[in-house]
């Protein structure tokens, strides 16, 4: 028996991943750029064991299908030349107040915890392409503070890494809007937009060069442009989803509320920037000093959690 545990933090991206070119390989239309977050990450414990007859998974102590884990462990199994069944055990520190998908962190904690059991000694980069195979936006979580995501061309190319450090103390705040279960998954809705949203191919061309630009303007530590391309790029993804057959969108009218209330307090002054993911929750992307302001200007009753930059995934 041989077992490993991990932890890994979740990311939000401020340049977007949506769309594969390749679903069976997961390598995506654009790269993105994120910011690993410090409060909510994913504690995973893999053990190979020769006796087991199947994969067994357990999440918060309960038990789960295994179909999507067992065809993860089996590129782990390939990688290691092993052929023994695992117990896989995750508990999320990702609070259901947060309204934050945990696939990110759930899949690079399983790929760096089911490496190291199964004996492999993986670098990050090699970490981050097997992350991917679990998780398209998994594969920056390997990383701390400021990753990019190189959209690459095959397997070997389609890999993250960290950014330099920014002097910027970014803080991100997630304004909850709705807890409850998404209408639709990231997944089938990205290759639905992919199909048929005619604003896709103008998606993947912009998102592209927000994705350098965003990287020139984290190493000139430019806040107000790196506030601008991250809501750009969420608003760009989220133009593709609503122009996609069916029409559709995550947004709810607080989504769009919370969303004026940011515009305003940049009229006001106060650099923040909002974010949507797949889903109706805001995250607002501002600055430690201003992290007050930007509480007090948001509308009355909705839950709001502060992060800043967390840690890359480790062995625990
Ligand atoms: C909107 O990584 O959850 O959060 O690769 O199909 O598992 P799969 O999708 P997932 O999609 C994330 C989409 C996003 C943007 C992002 O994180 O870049």
């Amino acid at each position: 028996m041989t077992t490993a545990t991990a932890r890994a933090h979740t990311n939000i991206a401020l340049i977007k991943y949506w769309g594969k070119k390749d679903a069976a390989l997961m390598l995506p239309y654009t790269s993105s750029v994120s910011l690993t977050l410090a409060d909510f990450y994913t504690d995973t414990t893999v053990t190979f064991d020769a006796d087991l007859t199947e994969d067994r998974f357990e999440l918060d102590g309960r038990s789960q299908p295994t179909t999507k884990i067992s065809a993860f462990l089996d590129q782990v199994r390939a990688l290691a030349g092993t052929k023994a069944y695992a117990q896989v055990a995750s508990a999320n520190h990702v609070p259901t107040a947060a309204g934050l998908a945990s696939s990110a962190s759930a899949y690079a904690a399983l790929a760096l915890a089911a490496s190291s059991a199964a004996g492999l000694n993986l670098t990050p980069r090699a970490l981050s392409r097997l992350a991917r195979r679990g998780s398209g936006s998994a594969t920056r979580s390997i990383f701390g503070g400021l990753a990019i995501w190189h959209r690459g061309t095959d397997d070997a190319s389609s890999y993250a890494e960290a950014l330099p450090a920014t002097t910027l103390p970014l803080r991100m705040l997630v304004v909850m809007v709705d807890a409850g279960p998404k209408p639709i998954g990231s997944r089938q809705l990205m290759a639905n937009t992919v199909a048929t949203s005619p604003y896709y191919p103008a998606w993947v061309e912009h998102n592209e060069a927000a994705a350098q630009a965003m990287v020139q303007a984290l190493a000139a530590n430019d806040f107000s442009k790196i506030g601008e391309l991250t809501e750009e790029s969420s608003a760009q993804m989220h133009a593709a989803i609503l122009a996609s057959h069916p029409a559709f969108t995550y947004f709810q009218p607080a989504t769009i509320e919370v969303w004026h209330a940011v515009q305003a307090m940049r009229e006001a002054g106060l650099p923040a920037y909002a974010t949507m993911d797949a889903g109706p929750n805001v995250k607002i992307l501002t600055l430690a000093p201003y992290v007050a302001a930007v509480k007090a200007a948001l509308p009355a009753g909705l839950t709001v959690t502060t992060t800043a930059a967390g840690p890359a995934a480790r062995l625990l």
